[in-house]
């Protein structure tokens, strides 16, 4: 079992008052280097097979493929995974979200999870991640898998914040959390192919249509 074991409730603390004094944590080494290799070589069998898909924005109605916007491939994880691995960052996200619900009251209730390639050149433009149709998303919950990151491969991840703009590097095992309803931000155009695991704390959906 390999388990985020060295994700202590030190690091949960941090992210429940930073999510609540500047809506956003930033948490290095959240996966080991180990977990990285291992997620890393999972997610480029994943993408070479050929199971990912172009990501879209928006859904429903609203969906569409605008590849200038957003041009990142994705891959959802499914909760019923047979893959130690996953079944283990769903539990121990599953932890994280009881923890916040308890300090924060944020009411989560579930969470969905996609893994995504950008592949070089792509990047993802400045936005809030959620829909129009629905608030459920709570917070988003972004880990990076690639081993190694250089500066110079671009591909941050940009935070619009009151005070000017952060960029955080997509390193190895890093794990960023920010309110998906007041954290613009945006992918930088990436020259190396760049991978992470992407998801969402929700509340109970309440589609209105
Ligand atoms: C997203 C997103 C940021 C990142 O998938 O909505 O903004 O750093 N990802 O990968
Ligand atoms: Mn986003």
């Amino acid at each position: 079992m390999i388990h985020i074991s060295h994700t202590l409730i030190r690091d949960w603390e941090r992210i429940a008052d930073e999510l609540a004094s500047q809506s956003y944590a930033v948490v290095d080494n959240f996966l080991s280097s180990d977990q990285v290799s291992l997620f890393h070589t999972l997610t480029m069998d994943y993408y070479q097979a050929g199971d990912f898909k172009e990501a879209g924005i928006g859904r429903m109605q609203n969906y569409s493929k605008k590849d200038q916007i957003r041009g990142d491939q994705i891959l959802w994880l499914d909760e019923q995974s047979a893959e130690p691995l996953i079944q283990n960052y769903w539990e121990d996200i599953g932890l994280l979200q009881q923890y916040l619900n308890r300090t924060c009251f944020l009411g989560l209730h579930s969470g969905e999870f996609h893994f995504a390639v950008y592949p070089i050149g792509k990047e993802y433009k400045r936005h809030l991640d959620v829909f129009k149709d629905s608030d459920a998303r709570k917070i988003s919950v972004i880990v990076y898998l690639n081993p190694e990151w250089k500066p110079e491969w671009g591909g941050a991840l940009r935070l619009f914040l009151p005070d000017g703009e952060l960029d955080i590097l997509p390193v190895g095992g890093r794990m960023v959390c920010m309110r998906s309803e007041l954290i613009e931000h945006a992918v930088l155009p990436v020259k190396k192919e760049r991978y992470s695991l992407t998801g969402w704390l929700k509340t109970a959906d309440t589609l209105s249509f």
